[in-house]
């Protein structure tokens, strides 16, 4: 395919469905996550697939940025939102030296995007552990090997690597991995945008305040 085909293909492609939800800013709630729960419900019971996955965006000690996917272990009445991932990892290393990050979730059939964005400290061990033992043995496996993010040089290495995890698993139904860990955003400001079809999308932010959110209209 030429450039100018791509182009074309890209210009041309859908990116909402037809029918769009409303969004009625004057109904919003006065705390952003009791909004994420409206919405993630709605999400769930239109059939988006993996809607508690979300890209989580963190940057290093020089600012360089990086994202990826993860799933969404848990969000608190408090406002926080929980992940769960091997502090050895690119994201614990950035964590660990620039605890601050941004959410993004995205359910294109309801034309939805939320942004996160806030502090990020590790839940604690007893909360880290009760994480990973939820998880599925394989899962576990996996973790307990704890060189998420290193460089494979052979994946005979991982065969290797995850059998020996499952048996120390199988040993041992209650070891922990000690780097894994369940983090907590706590939440500065949460966006909510809402496609129109009309490109006058609406977007609805909040900030936490001393006592309180406040909310305002984002020109689109
Ligand atoms: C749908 C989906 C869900 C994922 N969930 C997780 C997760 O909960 N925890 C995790 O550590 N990695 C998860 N991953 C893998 C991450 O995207 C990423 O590859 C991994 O955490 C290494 O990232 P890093 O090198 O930036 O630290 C998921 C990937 C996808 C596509």
């Amino acid at each position: 395919m030429s450039a100018e085909g791509m182009r074309e293909l890209l210009r041309a492609l859908p990116v909402f469905p037809e029918r769009l939800p409303e969004f009625d800013t004057s109904a919003a709630p006065a705390e952003p996550v009791v909004l994420f729960l409206w919405w993630l419900r709605e999400a769930v019971e239109t059939g988006v697939l993996g809607p508690h996955a979300m890209t989580l965006s963190t940057a290093d000690a020089e600012g360089r940025p990086a994202s990826r996917v993860l799933i969404c272990k848990d969000v608190g009445d408090d406002g926080r939102w929980y992940f769960a991932s091997s502090a050895n990892s690119l994201k614990g290393r950035h964590l660990a030296v620039n605890p601050s990050a941004a959410l993004t979730f995205y359910w294109p059939a309801l034309g939805r995007q939320i942004r996160i964005r806030g502090s990020v400290a590790p839940a604690g061990e007893t909360a880290s552990a009760a994480d990973f033992l939820a998880r599925h043995p394989d899962s576990r496996a996996e973790a307990l090997i704890g060189r998420q993010s290193e460089v494979l040089d052979d994946p005979a290495d991982l065969d290797e690597a995850s059998a020996r995890a499952q048996a120390m698993i199988a040993a041992d139904p209650g070891l922990v991995a000690p780097s894994w860990t369940l983090y907590a955003v706590t939440a500065g400001d949460v966006e909510f945008w809402q496609a129109g079809h009309d490109r006058r999308h609406i977007r609805l932010r909040y900030e936490r305040g001393e006592d309180a959110w406040t909310r305002h209209r984002l020109w689109p």
